[in-house]
């Protein structure tokens, strides 16, 4: 970033495939997709810079950085500290940048290698208004990773409304975490136990589910509850979430633990306002940085009456929404149904690559479309 690094291209960093690029795509960058992001510091504005390099370390997911400038400000410093990074100082050798430039590279390699042998990714998905489509996407959500894993145990839905929880009835499955044998088992819980409890969906997914019953939410304890997060995520590469509404004492905990949080919306007037309150009161209760993502879900075309349009949306909401999932309720309405996926029962639904452009998206998974001449795909995420 900066046109003052051209010449690398031609010099130490020759035959590398690179990108010159402006400051907005440094904040969305990831590692993914992404091996090193080089960036004058000269030729940015120092509070952008910093500002980007903030959003790029709260992503979770950021390449390493190489900072080129020699008179670096102090909020700068404190930004790049919090990432992968090192500095360079002009006058350089091309030797100086390869040496840079490796040193990232291999503490980069290191770490996801690491990451890859112990971690699993868990998402959370929660309504912002009762009926905004969370369980359907949760379950869009589960059905797509496990398709794609093809391999068994990779995906585990799991419905935290335990109480009276629509993930099974949707999946056409019987939910199989009755709570009276649960609680007892919830102490000495590890995976083979944990399998007892669930119920098998479709190769690589897995549900856990509990049973109608008025009073499930008083018969389990917060420890129980965040101990079988924990299983899960030791179990299954991904964990994804159906998370009630309203807040229990374990909602800020799981939340806390997610890698994604997803508020669910639609798109009227009264689902966004909650939708901006239900964001701003999760990322209050978690730690600074922590941001929740707002998918506004059914989509549709003006025809039935005066809706927002996604800018509108994003107006009353205050900030960008992550996605938006086209409406198609033949194929919603066939599906939970017929007991299963959208994906299974109307592959070709908008809802299906829709959801499927937000998955790609936040894996790093780089579409044709997006791809520029001289990228180079990495290993699929
Ligand atoms: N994109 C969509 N297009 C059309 N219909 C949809 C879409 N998403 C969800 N639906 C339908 O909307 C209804 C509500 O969806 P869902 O049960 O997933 O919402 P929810 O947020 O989980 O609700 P609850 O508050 O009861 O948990 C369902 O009938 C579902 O099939
Ligand atoms: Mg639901």
């Amino acid at each position: 970033m900066g046109p003052g690094l051209a010449p690398l291209a031609r010099g130490p960093l020759f035959g590398a495939a690179l990108e010159s690029a402006g400051l907005e795509r440094l904040a969305e960058a990831r590692r993914a997709s992404v091996d090193l992001a080089l960036v004058d510091v000269e030729e940015h504005e120092p509070q952008a810079l910093t500002a980007a390099l903030d959003a790029l370390a709260a992503s979770g997911q950021a390449p390493p950085v190489l900072l080129v400038g020699a008179r670096l400000p102090a909020g700068l410093v404190r930004a790049a500290m919090r990432l992968q990074s090192d500095v360079l100082e002009p006058p350089y050798s091309d030797d100086q940048v390869r040496e840079a430039v490796f040193g990232l590279l291999d503490a980069a390699g290191a770490e996801a290698t690491a990451a890859a042998e112990s971690t699993s990714r868990c998402w959370s998905v929660v309504g912002a208004v009762g009926g905004a489509g969370a369980t359907t996407l949760a379950i869009e959500f589960a059905a797509l990773l496990a398709a794609r894993a093809n391999r068994d145990h990779a995906v585990c839905l799991i419905d935290l409304h335990l109480a009276d929880g629509a993930a099974a009835a949707y999946l056409g499955a019987a939910a199989a975490m009755g709570l009276a044998e649960f609680g007892p088992a919830a102490e000495r819980m590890d995976a083979a136990l944990l399998a007892a409890f669930t119920t098998p969906i479709a190769k690589g997914l897995d549900l856990l589910a509990c049973p109608r019953d008025p009073l499930a939410f008083e018969q389990i304890s917060k420890d129980a509850v965040l101990r079988i997060l924990e299983i899960a995520c030791e179990a299954y590469e991904f964990v994804i979430i159906d998370m009630p509404r309203h807040r229990r004492p374990w909602t800020l905990e799981v939340l806390a633990g997610s890698d994604e949080i997803f508020v669910v919306s639609e798109l009227t007037v009264p689902a966004l306002l909650a939708a901006r309150a239900l964001a701003g009161e999760i990322e209050a209760g978690l730690p600074v940085g922590v941001r929740t993502r707002i998918v506004l879900n059914r989509l549709a075309s003006r025809m039935f009456g005066p809706a927002p349009s996604m800018a509108e949306a994003e107006r009353a909401l205050e900030r960008k929404a992550e996605a938006g999932i086209s409406s198609d309720w033949e194929a919603a309405a066939a599906s939970v149904n017929l007991g299963g996926p959208i994906s299974q029962h109307r592959p070709k639904s908008k809802i299906v690559r829709d959801v499927a452009g937000v998955v790609d998206r936040l894996l790093g998974v780089q579409t044709p479309a997006a791809r520029r001449s001289g990228w180079r795909p990495r290993r699929a995420a």
